[in-house]
């Protein structure tokens, strides 16, 4: 499998998670702030560890003055930024962060791994996809 769509498939398995974290958090009858603390806690490793790898396997091998590549490294930091104050308990940066994940993964399907396939030769990233899977299934 290529490494970009081993992107994609990850972000379809997150993808339900966010919008319920979204609904959940937008409720009027808001929930508590342990549960936002432990929900974020959980989701944090998950889509840092996710952000990591395609920024060290894929994203740094694009051009990187391109304007979408810019884009989602800037929205690294800030989604790194609003999981820190999730898992502190801020139920406005948890809807925040589910949101902000839901555009960017968008983002990254519409303009930058079209970008990353037009880009690296189809080997390439077959031969990423592979490390992509061997690091995931170590759990690291
Ligand atoms: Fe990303
Ligand atoms: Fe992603």
């Amino acid at each position: 499998m290529k490494v970009t769509d081993a992107i994609r498939a990850d972000h379809r398995t997150l993808e339900p998670w966010l919008e319920c974290l979204f609904r959940e958090a937008a409720r009027d009858k808001a929930p508590q702030p342990g549960w936002v603390k432990g929900v974020a806690q959980v989701l944090r490793p998950v889509v840092l560890r996710h952000a990591e790898m395609e920024t060290r396997l894929l994203f740094r091998l694009l051009p990187q003055d391109e304007r979408w590549v810019i884009h989602v490294t800037n929205e690294h930091r800030e989604i790194e930024r609003l999981l820190d104050a999730a898992a502190d308990g801020s139920r406005s940066c948890l809807r925040h962060v589910a949101n902000l994940l839901l555009g960017h993964f968008d983002e990254e399907e519409k303009f930058v791994l079209p970008l990353a396939e037009r880009t690296l030769p189809a080997a390439a990233l077959e031969a990423l996809g592979r490390t992509w899977a061997q690091e995931a299934a170590r759990g690291r």
